[in-house]
């Protein structure tokens, strides 16, 4: 039987390629992101594709797809693919979660420890020549023990930060449409409140909320505007979750005393309002960078690639379950 053939526009850890390529007939493109346009022309003739989040896949690529079956996300995220278009046009598409949910949530921890602690203001101050000697008024930051944390979106991510918080001693709210079972509400010892509330109450809001038309700049001028005066706010989920803009603005006048980003609106810019303050820690998209995690990643991906286009199997991980 001919082989089925494969579009990876990635360069990945591991050796999924290597058991891809023994059975399917694989290209590799690593010079991408390309426009809709340039992928159209592209895709033609390709049963299978593996795409990173920097890649948009969207309506003209689908419909110029007619071969493509699957497409494999290495993400959990999948704001970059048009998925109803993708079902539309009866292609599988796949993401990577629960594999990156402990390193992601660790980062986020890093990231609040970073910034209620001054972490990486600390190391800038020293290597300026700052570090006089001991001082008792010297970089103060917030206790974390007797904290509160509010965490947007209860997914898996959120609720292994949630999950992380009891050992610093850190209370918990939660916000997201759908109120999590109770019994797992009280495993996290996480009290659901609606925005308004987790906004007004919390010391450190964390982000943890997919990327989609209704969750676009929730953190805006006026909901940044009633947080609580002097708190945290940190995203490791999705840059335009929040409108830099008003983030911006809030750090500088308020009610903010910091922030903690490892994601942005227009990736790799970075807003230049933000790059100029110093109470804002500024990571390059690293929640999910460790070898493991990212060899873990490239494993989903090549295996439902494997699954889908050699044994015939819908993957377990195909998002809304198998096409018509
Ligand atoms: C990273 O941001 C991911 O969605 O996996």
């Amino acid at each position: 039987m001919k082989k089925k053939r494969v579009l990876v526009l990635a360069d990945l850890p591991g050796d999924g390629l290597a058991r891809l390529r023994q059975r399917c007939e694989v290209t590799v493109r690593t010079d991408g992101a390309f426009s809709q346009a340039e992928l159209a022309e592209l895709i033609r003739g390709y049963h299978g594709m593996l795409t990173l989040l920097t890649q948009r896949v969207e309506e003209p690529v689908f419909a110029a797809a007619q071969d493509l079956q699957i497409v494999a996300n290495c993400a959990v995220g999948v704001d970059n693919i048009d998925v109803q278009a993708a079902a539309r046009f009866g292609v599988v598409v796949t993401n990577t979660p629960d594999v990156l949910t402990d390193d992601t949530a660790d980062l986020t921890w890093a990231l609040i420890l970073a910034i209620t602690r001054g972490v990486v203001s600390g190391d800038a101050v020293l290597r300026r020549g700052g570090f006089t000697g001991w001082h008792p008024k010297f970089l103060l930051g917030k206790s974390l023990k007797g904290s509160i944390l509010g965490v947007i979106g209860a997914g898996r991510i959120g609720r292994a930060v949630l999950s992380r918080a009891a050992v610093f001693g850190v209370e918990t709210l939660y916000h997201q449409r759908q109120r999590l079972p109770a019994e797992l509400e009280g495993k996290l010892g996480a009290t659901w409140c609606d925005l308004d509330e987790l906004l007004s109450r919390s010391d450190i809001v964390s982000l943890h909320a997919s990327l989609n038309e209704q969750s676009r700049h929730l953190l805006n001028e006026r909901t940044l505007a009633s947080m609580k005066d002097g708190s945290y706010l940190v995203n490791t989920a999705r840059g335009a979750l929040i409108d830099e803009q008003a983030l911006a603005g809030a750090l500088r006048s308020g009610p903010l005393a910091a922030a903690g980003l490892d994601v942005y609106e227009r990736e790799p810019s970075v807003h230049p309002d933000l790059v100029a303050l110093e109470n804002v820690v500024l990571l390059p998209h690293i929640g999910s960078a460790t070898w493991e995690t990212r060899v873990r990643m490239a494993d989903c991906c090549f295996d439902d690639l494997i699954t889908f286009l050699t044994d015939g199997r819908v993957p377990a991980r195909a998002l809304g379950g198998a096409p018509e």
